[in-house]
């Protein structure tokens, strides 16, 4: 009872912020998202009857924190769909997302646990299904089921049943890239999850950022359908900044953003005004996602190395859905 599976990131352009259920991972709107060849997480899964309990290694590395507490509580779902009660198993997983680039490895993370887990318990779950168990680890994972251009939709449903993700536009769609721009910033004090909540409970520009939200997502979708960068960068930068402005709203206030942050931004607008269409996105830290087309790669490239305060910067395309290895 053992499979590996792998699984890609994936940047929001159309950002999920807010759940109406906590417990089951629910959000309040519809998102869309970009999976990313660049980064990726490789778990194996492998149940053994003489275990006591879980063991989680991330990067050969034996995890006893609150990370291991996430992954057992987890994999708790799947043996009481499976009615395996206490079979538990080791789990390795091999992270190549660079936290300084200031991705969450838990999208990667959980949707490469839930293909591992399914896959060893010999469940055959739709790839519908897979969606909705990755969701329930980390809302953004149920995306990186699919590769290329992703929605995930909301639903209605209480209990969850519709509240899954599915592709818009595969893989070799359209060949655009990201950049992650990796700062010298200090580590966020509000994780996503604290962030989304307090924003929800009391930000007073809430209602404007859900309110916005249905026109954004159909229009981006006509964009990527069209392969109409500048639609699709502008909406996606306009997105991004609307989630941003919802946590100045919040009590008590805070944001994402560092100075760095900023003169990124700064950069992205000035290489548009000299003719190269980029856009940016920010997801809940201060690194800057950066989009643009393949034809612009030097120039974009040389732009933000100049920048003051990135170190680094890596370019990903678009990515493919789970593999099983
Ligand atoms: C800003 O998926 O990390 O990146 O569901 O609580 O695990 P949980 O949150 P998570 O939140 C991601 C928020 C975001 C936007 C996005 O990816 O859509």
């Amino acid at each position: 009872m053992r499979a590996t599976a792998k699984a890609h990131t994936n940047i929001a352009l159309i950002k999920y912020w807010g759940k109406r259920n906590e417990e089951l991972i629910l959000p309040t709107n519809s998102s869309l998202s970009v999976t990313l060849d660049g980064f990726y997480t490789r778990t194996t899964v492998h149940f053994k009857n003489e275990l006591q309990k879980d063991v989680f290694t991330l990067n050969d590395k034996v995890i006893k924190d609150i990370a291991y507490e996430r992954v057992t509580n987890y994999l708790e779902l799947f043996r009481n769909y499976a009615n395996k009660q206490g079979l538990y198993a080791e789990v390795n997983s091999i992270n190549k997302v660079p936290t300084a680039a200031g991705f969450a490895s838990s999208a990667s993370g959980f949707a490469a646990l839930a293909a591992a887990t399914a896959q060893a318990l010999k469940l055959d779950l739709s790839e519908q299904e897979l969606s909705k168990f990755t969701r329930q680890g980390s809302g953004s994972a149920c995306r990186s089921i699919y590769g290329g251009f992703v929605e995930w939709q909301k639903g209605q449903a209480n209990d969850g049943s519709d509240s899954y993700a599915i592709q818009i536009a595969p893989q070799d769609h359209w060949d655009i890239r990201v950049a992650a721009v990796v700062l010298t910033a200090k580590e966020k004090d509000v994780s996503s999850r604290v962030g989304m909540k307090r924003t929800v409970d009391t930000s007073v520009f809430y209602d404007g950022w859900l309110d916005s939200l249905p026109a954004d997502l159909e229009a981006i979708k006509e964009g990527i359908v069209a392969k109409d960068f500048e639609k699709v960068g502008s909406i996606a930068e306009a997105n991004c900044l609307k989630m941003h402005a919802t946590t100045l709203g919040a009590v008590p206030p805070f944001t994402y953003w560092q100075d760095t942050t900023m003169t990124v931004m700064q950069t992205v607008q000035s290489l548009r005004k000299s003719g190269f269409p980029a856009y940016f996105t920010i997801d809940a830290g201060p690194n800057v996602k950066v989009l643009y087309l393949p034809k612009d790669e030097q120039e974009v490239l040389k732009k933000l190395r100049q920048t003051d305060g990135v170190t680094d910067v890596i370019v990903s395309k678009v990515g493919e859905g789970i593999s099983y290895v």
